[in-house]
């Protein structure tokens, strides 16, 4: 069952159409990538699904509510979420701090004070756990600004699966990070998402990452979808090729 569903979706800045009358569905616990060459509206079409800019004309269905103008928290809140090309992390709290802090907005804040101190603890367990599932537990007691880049953007992600998300939006996943170290953080991410229901959404401009780990592929080219399909027909296709691939 589609988790997210895009009809005409489209997004005007003045004379330029960024998001083109853009149709996309993704379905729990699909891992889809999203390709295209600079400027294609890749980064758009994600702030249009997260609420970060509000549709020129279209529409969002996510989890069998129409979105309308909700705004980015309280899409966070109802499960699409979004990971950030540059993390969005506190430097000067640890990782599991950090990981508490989702926790916190997940829960709007709203425990009573006699369940806070016992939930305190939980939280403290909730975040620990999640950051050894993704193998930086042994770094939970450094200061973020400490840890390596790399390990920065799992802390980012770590973060957004503690808000729960149905759907989950990665925007260059592995930005920043060196080329070797790009499927680590690819394998962790995969052995998490494989087993769970998420829905993942990521944009991602090295096509072998994309090979490797998309289930399905959204090619976009000046603003519009030009091909969705599975890695494999996309990748060949004439136009990615063109466009996209850099070949002649
Ligand atoms: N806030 C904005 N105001 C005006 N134009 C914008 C704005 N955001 C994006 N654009 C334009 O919309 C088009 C699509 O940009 P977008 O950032 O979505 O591309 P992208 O596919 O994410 O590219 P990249 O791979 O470089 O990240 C570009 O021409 C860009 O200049
Ligand atoms: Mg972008």
């Amino acid at each position: 069952m589609a988790v997210l569903q895009t009809r005409e979706l489209t997004k005007t800045f003045g004379e330029l159409t960024a998001v083109d009358s853009v149709d996309f569905a993704i379905d729990s616990g699909e891992i889809v990538g999203i390709i295209g060459p600079n400027g294609a509206g890749k980064t758009t079409l994600v702030n249009l699904l997260t609420g970060v800019f509000e549709s020129t004309s279209g529409e969002i269905v996510f989890d069998g509510r129409t979105l309308g103008d909700s705004p980015v928290y309280s899409r966070a809140q109802s499960g699409l979420v979004r990971s950030f090309q540059i993390p969005q992390i506190c430097d000067d709290l640890t990782p599991v701090e950090n990981v508490r802090s989702a926790i916190l907005t997940r829960e709007g804040y709203n425990k009573s004070l006699f369940t806070v101190l016992d939930w305190e603890d939980d939280t403290r367990l909730e975040a620990s756990d999640l950051l050894e599932e993704f193998g930086i537990v042994d770094q939970q007691e450094t200061r973020a600004k400490a840890i390596p880049h790399g390990d920065k953007k799992i802390l980012d992600v770590c973060m957004s699966i503690a808000m729960r998300p149905k759907l989950l939006v990665l925007d260059e996943p592995t930005s920043g990070v060196a080329t070797e170290n790009k499927y680590t953080i690819m394998e962790r991410l995969r052995s998490y998402f494989e087993t769970s229901e998420v829905a993942v959404l990521f944009i991602e401009h090295d096509m072998e990452l994309i090979a490797e780990y998309a289930e399905r592929v959204v090619a976009m080219d000046r603003g519009r979808k030009i091909i969705d399909g599975t890695p494999e027909e996309v990748l060949e296709d004439e136009t990615v090729k063109r466009r996209i691939r850099g070949e002649e």
